[in-house]
């Protein structure tokens, strides 16, 4: 189930834009390496990779909307922090316990999920509300 960014508004903001092509590009790099069944070491690379890149992609969004009385601001920064944490658990535990096959569907869900619902009601937010304002 390759994602595909189509699906989805563009914020009209070019480094936020790019970087949601780039993490879904990392997610179907990621199913396909499931699909190939490579070994975990390179899943747990990737994983980790995407990790870290989420990580850099809020603190780009989170800078798009430091401006005066930005409406989502502080919406936007308390999803990130939830998903920071997710992610940091996540992390921990794929580095003290390895990748299971249970903890790596886990880790591909919450990304899916975080995709398929985050970007669509809240990151796409991010541009409308700049045009607005
Ligand atoms: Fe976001
Ligand atoms: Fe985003």
């Amino acid at each position: 189930m390759p994602y595909d960014l189509t699906h989805f508004q563009l914020t009209g903001i070019e480094a936020i834009d790019t970087e949601h092509a780039v993490f879904v590009e990392m997610l179907n790099e990621l199913h396909e390496m499931c699909q190939a069944e490579v070994d975990n070491r390179y899943l747990k690379q990737a994983i980790i990779g995407i990790f870290g890149f989420l990580n850099k992609h809020f603190e780009t969004e989170e800078c798009c909307c430091n401006w005066e009385e930005c409406p989502i601001a502080s919406e936007l920064k308390a999803a990130h922090d939830i998903m920071r944490a997710r992610l940091e658990y996540l992390q921990l535990r794929i580095e003290s316990d390895g990748l299971s096959q249970e903890l790596l569907t886990e880790t591909i869900c919450t990304l899916g999920h975080w995709f398929t619902s985050h970007i669509s009601h809240c990151d796409n937010r991010i541009g409308r509300d700049r045009r607005a304002a």
